[in-house]
This record gives structure tokens, sequence and C-alpha cells, in this order.
């Protein structure tokens, strides 16, 4: 990423690269983000209670799995990830994102690790369950075609208008602060949230029933949330292309990019900081950034003799205050969780930004 991209100057303290990405004490001294808030622990607990029967790790892992049952059923499915593997190992993106046949096998591999990190997320920083309670809020999530982000914001989303306004009483010291109202959440008007997936590839056929499933064991009304995506090229430079991309970004409360900003460096940097420069001046001032990536040396690059993070020249950028920053974040999933293929934990770097 160059420094001359407009609104970036230039890193003030560039690591090392073998420091960036090998020592978690150190990274872990850069990270404020606290692992739930009060907030979040109250949500959680109210999430297991209307569950009942099964924790919301599950319930969303349930979802995926109905969702997902014709493509962890076929014959062919292992070959299919063996080959998105070997793709993923040459950083070949495209041979596995253009590719029809690999598209929904991996949504069944990768979404799962990614939907329980972001339900986490979204559930324990009071910054982002904020954004889901936004009256005509609008998330713009850019390449989530795959399905990870629908998945884990709308399964933070259970219980969330409840929890919203016990917090509220609870803050008011209105109401007795040892239980959870029912019907209060009813009394007040619902707030109605747009979440929007951008993708390049299309992934329809992953997105229909992982939105089914979701409606419904998680009984969100499209009056409560609307969810739409689009299939196009962020770094196309056509007149429709720059519209879509600009009338979404004018309008967004949230935009997300969630393993995706380094996948565009690596294939084309000059382009990536165009789009980078488009989010800071086309955004809304007080709108956030959301950005959530690999921790390890993939998010490197490289800059004139040095090699950087990718959010330290996030960081640097002016018209972006860090709300909320991880360099070095683990999702560990909890134990006994019954999904058909194998979850892994997951290292990430977060920033969440809000446009100053
Ligand atoms: C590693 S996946 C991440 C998917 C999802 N955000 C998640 O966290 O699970 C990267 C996604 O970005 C999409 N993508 C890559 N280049 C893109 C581009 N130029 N415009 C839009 N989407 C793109 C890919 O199709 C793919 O779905």
């Amino acid at each position: 990423m160059s420094s001359k991209a407009s609104g970036a100057k230039r890193p003030s303290r560039p690591p090392s690269s073998a420091s960036a990405s090998s020592s978690s004490s150190s990274q872990d001294s850069q990270n404020t983000v606290a692992r739930a808030d009060q907030g979040g622990l109250v949500l959680r607990k109210l999430q297991a209670a209307l569950l009942k029967h099964t924790s919301p790790e599950q319930s969303l892992l349930n979802c995926i799995r109905e969702a997902c049952a014709p493509t962890l059923s076929s014959p062919d499915f292992e070959a299919k990830i063996r080959k998105i593997k070997q793709l993923f190992f040459v950083r070949d993106f495209g041979g596995i994102f253009n590719d029809p046949e690999l598209v929904p096998a991996y949504s069944a591999e990768y979404i799962p690790g990614r939907a329980l990190c972001y339900r986490e997320l979204f559930t324990a920083h009071d910054e982002l369950r904020q954004v889901l309670l936004k009256d005509q809020g609008h998330v713009f999530a850019l390449g989530a075609g795959a399905g990870s982000e629908l998945v884990g914001l709308v399964s933070a989303m259970l219980g969330i208008d409840k929890f919203a306004t016990y917090m509220q009483k609870r803050t008011a010291a209105s109401a007795a602060a040892d239980e959870i109202p029912g019907s209060e959440a009813e009394k007040r008007k619902l707030p109605r949230l747009t979440l929007h997936l951008q993708d390049i590839a299309d992934y329809s056929c992953v997105l229909q029933p992982l939105e089914a499933a979701m409606r419904t064991h998680y009984r969100l009304p499209e009056t409560r949330l609307t969810i739409e995506s689009s299939v196009f090229d962020i770094l196309d430079e056509s007149p429709e292309a720059k519209a879509l991309l600009l009338a979404h970004l004018s309008k967004a409360t949230l935009v997300t990019a969630m393993f995706i900003l380094n996948e565009l460096l690596a294939n084309n940097k000059k382009d990536c900081v165009r789009l980078v420069t488009q989010l800071v001046r086309e955004t809304a001032v007080g709108s956030l950034l959301l950005v959530v990536d690999s921790a390890g040396s993939f998010s490197e690059v490289k800059v004139g003799q040095g090699n950087y993070m990718i959010y330290h020249l996030l960081d640097s950028i002016q018209g972006l205050e860090v709300v909320l920053k991880a360099d070095s974040q683990w999702y560990r999933f909890p134990e006994d969780l019954n999904y058909p293929l194998r979850l892994n934990n997951m290292r990430y770097f977060l920033r969440l930004y809000r446009r100053v």
C-alpha cells in the first residue's frame, strides 16, 4: 500500500516482520479488546435462555449444517476441499471463488469458524451491538457472499431487542435488575437493519438456504432485518460498479471487510489502496469500519524496504479513529460442539474504526 493514497500517512511505528507475526505476548499488549463487556455477558445469558435446549454456538452450527446439507453429503465434497486447500496454498484465490463448483464446498468448510467468531464479536462489544440496534442501520459487508457475516450477525441478533430494553431499564434504575422482561421489547418501536452481502462471486446457492435456515431458527422477520446481496467486483472502475459501491458506502452505518483486504492487497496493491481511499472518503462521518483478517504473516504488506502488517497502514489513515483494536486475538470455540467437519480455532487481528 502506498503512502501516497489520499488521506494516508506513513505508519509511525513500523514493526519488523518477525515481531509483527510471531510474538504473541508483545502483541497482546496491543489489544484493547476485552473478552466481553458486562452487556456481552448479559446478552449471552439471555440468548442461552431463549434457546433453552442448545447453546448459541451449537444453534448457529445447526443452521449451517441444515443449509449446507446437500454439499456436505455429496460424494466429491472431500475432493473439492482438497482442491480448495491446494489453491489457497498457491494463493490462487480467484481459482476458488470464481469456480461455482467450489463455492458451496468453501462455505460448508470455512464459514462455521468465522461465523462463530463474528457472532462473538457482535455480542461481546457494545460498539458492535449498537450497530445491530440502530434504527435504519445499514451494514455493507464486502466480500461476504460465503455467508459467515450473515450467520454471525443474525445469530448475534437473537434476543438483542429484549436485551437493549433490559439494559436501558437497568441504566435508568427504573426497574429491578434481576429479571429480564419478556414483553418490553415489543412495546417500543423495533429498529430495522439492512445487511447487504457483497461479493465478486455468486454465492446465491449458499445464501438462500442459509437465510432460510436463520430466519426459521431465529424468527427474525423482514420488518426487523432485511438481507440483500449483490455480485460485483469492488475494484471494478466501470461507472456501474463504482456507482453501486459508492451508493452503499454513503448509506452504511458499518462497513465490514472480513478476510478480504489482505487478499485484495496480495492481488493488486494499487487497486486496494484506491478502495481504502474510497472507504474513507465516501462513508459518512460517525460510521464504522470493521476489519478482521489473519494475524499471521499473510497480512503483511511490503512498503519500500519494509514489511508492515496491514493494520499499521490502516491505523495511520487520517479520517479513521481506532475504536477497538487487537493485533492478535484468538477465537477458541467451546468444546462439545457438533459439526460434521473439524472446527479450527482462529487467530485474527481486529480493528474497528470510526469515520471522523
Ligand atoms: C477469504 S473469503 C472471506 C469471506 C468472508 N468475508 C468471511 O469472512 O468468511 C474472501 C471473499 O472475498 C471475495 N472477493 C475477492 N475479491 C473480491 C473483489 N474484488 N470484489 C468483491 N469480492 C471479492 C471472494 O469471492 C471471497 O468470497
